[in-house]
């Protein structure tokens, strides 16, 4: 969890510099680790604990040996502070990533349902990035893999968490279809970097769609408290999910740098993977950490402060107004500690509401 916290300060530090932020770097090296910290260093970290937490709980007495893929992802992240070989970081994380498959082959071996498949692909999608990116490709070229594993994990938990109706086989079907394409389009990007990027973008699209249509979120919105905050995180999510495809069709592997690229990447990585984690955290944190958080509307500013900033970055990145990009950015980044900061309040609330034994 510590290596994790400090993956994401470190990396929300190095992003404020890429946005043109004048502060100082803390170390020469930081701001252009700023995708792999984020990506690998704070998410990859955390979602490797939270599965392995999940399998040591599972097979009773915990097995500690799980742990390894979150303790070498997180390592990674480390290990991008210090001046070392690339291949040091790069290494530790892909064989974090190693792990999480591992981790996904055991689960899947448990329990084969397709939930747990979709995202032991996702695994194996970070994986196979984190493979290029030892092999020294550029990050541009690494980052749909790498998007591909956030995307493929919380579709999976959709699936899991058991808020997608029940669907019919076609349903079904369609799902695995809309999954397949997207895949298609990374393993084309190796050959064709623009014309798969472009393919992918149109699962990605279709992939929003169909979590649109069939997630319950669209009739839970109507009910209280946290279901409907959890439906309010979602629906806008899809919908980023679906402008991010947009603009993976519209522009393909053109952009590797600036404005479009930034809006290519973040209404994927902060307009979906970020509105699902507000809306997973009242439901993750209790079975990760063992402590409830309790749900209070103070939950709707960080959301709300989330997307509106967004929604001022990207038509920053759009119109090419750097300072509306830059001022959007830095309230993205209030969102995100807003986040943490209400949810560690939350946290306290509910110990104490257990100790009341209320
Ligand atoms: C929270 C606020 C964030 C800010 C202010 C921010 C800022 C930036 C900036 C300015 C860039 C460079 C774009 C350019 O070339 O002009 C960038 C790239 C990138 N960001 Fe973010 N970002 C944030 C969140 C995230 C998140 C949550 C993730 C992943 C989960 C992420 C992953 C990446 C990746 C992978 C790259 C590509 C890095 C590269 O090509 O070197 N960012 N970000």
């Amino acid at each position: 969890m510590i290596l994790a916290a400090l993956g994401l300060l470190a990396g929300l530090w190095a992003g404020l510099i890429r946005l043109g932020w004048q502060l100082p770097p803390l170390l020469l090296r930081l701001p252009a680790q700023h995708g792999p910290l984020m990506v690998s260093g704070f998410l990859g970290t955390l979602i490797s604990l939270e599965r392995a937490v999940a399998l040591s709980q599972n097979q009773g007495g915990g097995r500690r040996i799980y742990y390894l893929s979150p303790l070498l992802a997180g390592l990674g992240a480390l290990a991008l502070f210090f001046v070392l070989p690339t291949a040091v970081p790069r290494g530790l994380s892909t064989l974090g990533a190693l792990g999480l498959v591992l981790i996904f082959g055991v689960i899947y071996s448990l329990q084969p349902t397709t939930d747990h498949a979709v995202m032991g692909v996702g695994a194996l999608l970070w994986l196979v990035g984190n493979g290029l990116w030892l092999a020294g490709r550029p990050i541009f070229r690494v980052v749909p893999w790498w998007a591909g594993f956030l995307i493929l994990t919380i579709a999976g938990e959709r699936l899991e968490l058991g808020r997608v109706l029940p669907h019919k086989r076609i349903t079904r079907h369609a799902f695995l279809a809309v999954t397949a394409v997207f895949l298609a389009g990374l393993l084309l990007s190796l050959v064709a970097f623009d014309s798969g990027v472009r393919l992918a973008g149109l699962g990605l699209i279709a992939l929003g769609v169909w979590l649109l249509r069939y997630d319950i979120a669209r009739r839970t919105m109507r009910q209280k408290g946290l279901t409907r905050f959890i439906a309010a995180c979602l629906l806008p999510g899809y919908v980023w999910l679906m402008v991010g495809g947009l603009f993976w069709l519209g522009y393909g592997g053109q952009y590797v740098a600036g404005p479009v690229y930034d809006a290519l990447l973040h209404t994927l990585f902060l307009g979906f993977v970020f509105s699902m984690i507000f809306g997973h955290a009242p439901v993750i944190v209790p079975a990760v950490l063992g402590v409830q958080v309790p749900y209070t509307p103070i939950f709707y500013l960080h959301l709300g402060l989330l997307h509106l900033s967004l929604l001022l970055r990207v038509g920053g990145d759009w119109l090419l107004w750097l300072p509306l990009r830059r001022w959007g950015g830095l309230l993205n980044e209030v969102a995100v500690l807003l986040f943490l900061l209400v949810t560690a309040v939350a946290v306290r609330r509910g110990k104490k509401n257990e100790k009341l034994g209320k």
